[in-house]
């Protein structure tokens, strides 16, 4: 054949694919997600998320130390906790000498440079298993908000780098903001999950948190998966009350919705890649349909290459370690 085009020409080497490769992936883009547990010496399995844990703050530390010493250094905090502090209005959130910012203080202590992001919603506090308070079977936005705000500050006087609103309150993200700065916490910042849809991708983490909504679904604050314009509306809206980063959720089914936020914003943009994302690998790969390290690599490498500049997930340790073998 005469062909001007041969596209293959740029992939015959191994060494000019690298050279032609438009995207990239560091370690520091990368965002461990870690469970908390009461207690000491806890190390619980999950048993929807093979390899994941439910930890005590003592183990927590030496999870952490592994991670650093892996180039992972910043972490996203979620408490676990027993049914008996669980409430309709979520008040084990406030309390200073809570899980999480108890932990929060143990790994600052340890790790003065890691970067500690909370996650802020009322579910894992939540009787309900909402992420608001509930009332007649109604998720009262406003009044959440008001405890959200709180919270921030409790994470944010814990040493919290990063504060996560992950509820979907209309509102938040400006309480949040004016809450901080009244407290001089102006250095505190806010990655919002913007743009987080009501998904059965989070299954595997209600299985970790045991945070299942007791009644109804989350339609009614997370968004509806047939939407796009959508999430630019909530973009906005979180850019305008001042929000430092954006957050869109899961990230393998909305991999469209991340480049087009991506192009709408000037702000970092994270991506989730969430509980059922890892647990379906984990499972294929046990099954042997799938080659587990190749399909991490793909799908993280996907999540990046559609414009995520920060990736949360499961993988962060393995895919460490896959990224130092290729030096
Ligand atoms: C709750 C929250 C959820 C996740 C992060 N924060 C679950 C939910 O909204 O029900 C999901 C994370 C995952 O599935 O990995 N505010």
């Amino acid at each position: 054949m005469k062909l001007t085009q041969r596209p293959r020409r740029n992939r015959k080497t191994e060494a000019i694919r690298n050279m032609v490769a438009e995207t990239d992936l560091r370690v520091d883009q990368l965002v461990l997600p870690l469970f908390l547990v009461e207690g000491k010496n806890e190390k619980q399995a999950i048993q929807s998320m093979p390899g994941i844990f439910r930890m005590s703050p003592d183990m927590i530390l030496g999870e952490v130390e592994k991670a650093v010493g892996l180039g992972v250094k910043t972490f996203d905090l979620f408490p676990a906790l027993p049914e008996s502090k669980k409430d309709t209005y979520g008040k084990e959130s406030l309390n200073p000498n809570g899980l999480v910012p108890t932990t929060l203080k143990m790994i600052r202590d340890k790790f003065p440079d890691v970067t500690l992001i909370t996650d802020v919603a009322l579910d894992p506090y939540s009787s309900d298993g909402h992420d608001g308070i509930v009332k007649n079977g109604k998720i009262l936005n406003d009044e959440t908000v008001e405890v959200l705000a709180q919270m921030s500050l409790v994470h944010a006087l814990a040493g919290a780098d990063i504060i996560s609103p992950s509820d979907m309150m209309d509102g938040r993200v400006g309480a949040i903001r004016e809450a901080l700065d009244e407290d001089g916490f102006t250095d505190v910042g806010i990655l919002s999950y913007s743009v987080k849809y009501a998904s059965i991708f989070y299954g595997p983490f209600r299985e970790a948190l045991d945070s299942a909504p007791k009644f109804g679904d989350k339609k009614t604050y997370q968004m509806d998966f047939r939407n796009t314009r959508e999430a630019l509306r909530e973009i906005e809206q979180d850019e305008f009350e001042g929000a430092d980063m954006v957050m869109v959720k899961p990230a393998l089914s909305y991999l469209d919705v991340i480049a087009k936020v991506k192009a709408h914003t000037t702000l970092p943009v994270a991506a989730y890649n969430v509980s059922g994302e890892y647990g379906l690998i984990k499972a294929g790969a046990k099954a042997g349909i799938i080659d587990e390290t190749r399909a991490m690599v793909e799908t993280l490498y996907s999540i990046r290459r559609a414009g995520a500049d920060i990736i949360f997930t499961y993988f962060a340790l393995p895919m460490a370690e896959w990224l130092r073998q290729q030096k």
